[in-house]
């Protein structure tokens, strides 16, 4: 499975993973839309920059979000409808969900004043970007949509594509707006950190892009549509969503940014983190006072404050149980929702994100 076979350079039959096509569908994708697609010389400045910016921002991550699409794919159709051209724009959609997660990550990383994103300098850090990161954030979303057309005009599935990420945006910028609004700069008020607003927050900022749009596509390109299918999978795929954000929020604090790629700043940010959530249910009213007075702010010395409160609260052995739980309640989430569904297409996905360390 997952095995493509492809003339080598001296004409051997070579072996290539679904990853090392993907990411042998890069360069020609980048120029595509920086050379081939727009020829007025007039643009040549703005198509180098988006070729920038596209190089820039795209490697360094995991690929899970593209590669599931390719994944769920290869589960949904039997091989004999597997032909190259089907595995080739599967990939290209998979493209398509890595630039969002790009144009997602160049906004957000200005939002939350971030430093470092995938072991690099964010975006706007660079010398001579700044806001103007901005901009290229929608270039990165802008490009999304010429790639689809270009590559998927004429399938079937195509309007149901082009839906299906618009509407995912959608989602993912309420979740980003409900992230913003429930951690105002300097105003930290802790009754505004609840569960039930925490899983609102992940629901619309992670889960919906993250988890369930790769396998909606690839259920779509399958030429799955029925709303009861998509339902089903939906159910399955916003549980593994939440428990992923929470994995996010525990290395926010917890991770080894040399491993993570990204340095924490949900402390600093006045986030609504599952840590700072979890940790108000147990704490006592003088912690409670403590944390009050050390969140939300920018100094070394409140934020190590509010490190040692969580260790004393033991946040990283709840959250491993909690984590335990977590896929305790996914497997029978898969065993009951699956329904016509390959379950394969969920444990594969599981099984990239539990236990994770980046
Ligand atoms: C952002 O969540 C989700 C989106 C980019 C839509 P976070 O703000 O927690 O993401 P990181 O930790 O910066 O990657
Ligand atoms: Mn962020
Ligand atoms: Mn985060």
């Amino acid at each position: 499975m997952g095995d493509n076979i492809c003339n080598g350079t001296h004409g051997k039959k070579a072996l290539l993973s679904d990853s090392q096509l993907f990411e042998g569908q890069f360069e020609e994708l980048v120029t595509e839309l920086a050379e081939r697609d727009l020829s007025d010389p007039a643009l040549a400045d703005a198509l180098s920059r988006l070729r920038e910016v596209l190089v820039y921002n795209s490697p360094g991550g995991k690929r899970n979000r593209g590669l599931s699409v390719i994944g769920s794919l290869r589960e949904l159709l039997p091989p004999n409808q597997l032909t190259q051209d089907v595995v080739q724009r599967a990939l290209l959609v998979g493209w398509c969900i890595e630039l969002l997660q790009a144009f997602f990550l160049v906004a957000d990383d200005i939002m939350d004043a971030s430093v470092t994103r995938r072991g690099q300098p964010c975006w706007y850090k660079k010398d001579g970007i700044g806001l103007d990161a901005i901009n290229d954030s929608f270039l990165l979303e802008g490009s999304i949509y010429r790639l689809l057309r270009r590559h998927c005009r004429d399938q079937p599935y195509y309007v149901h594509l082009l839906e299906l990420f618009t509407e995912t945006s959608f989602q993912t910028e309420l979740g980003q707006a409900l992230d913003l609004m429930t951690a105002p700069p300097g105003q930290v008020d802790l009754n505004r950190f609840t569960m039930e607003r925490y899983k609102a927050i992940v629901k619309y900022k992670t889960a919906f892009y993250s988890f369930y749009l790769p396998v909606a596509a690839a259920m779509y390109i399958a030429g799955i549509k029925s709303e009861v299918e998509h339902n089903n999978a939906k159910h399955i795929l916003l549980e593994m969503g939440e428990f992923f954000q929470i994995q996010d929020d525990y290395l926010d604090c917890y991770g080894d940014p040399a491993v993570t790629g990204k340095i924490g700043t949900d402390i600093q940010d006045n986030k609504c983190s599952w840590l700072v959530v979890t940790a108000l249910e147990i704490m006592t009213p003088e912690q409670r006072a403590e944390l009050e007075a050390c969140y939300g702010r920018h100094d070394d010395a409140s934020v190590e404050k509010v490190k040692s409160l969580y260790s004393t609260l033991q946040m990283p052995a709840l959250y491993r149980k909690y984590e335990d739980e977590s896929y305790q309640r996914l497997q029978k989430l898969i065993a009951s929702h699956a329904q016509n569904l390959p379950h394969s297409v969920f444990h594969n996905f599981a099984n990239k994100i539990y236990k994770r360390n980046k």
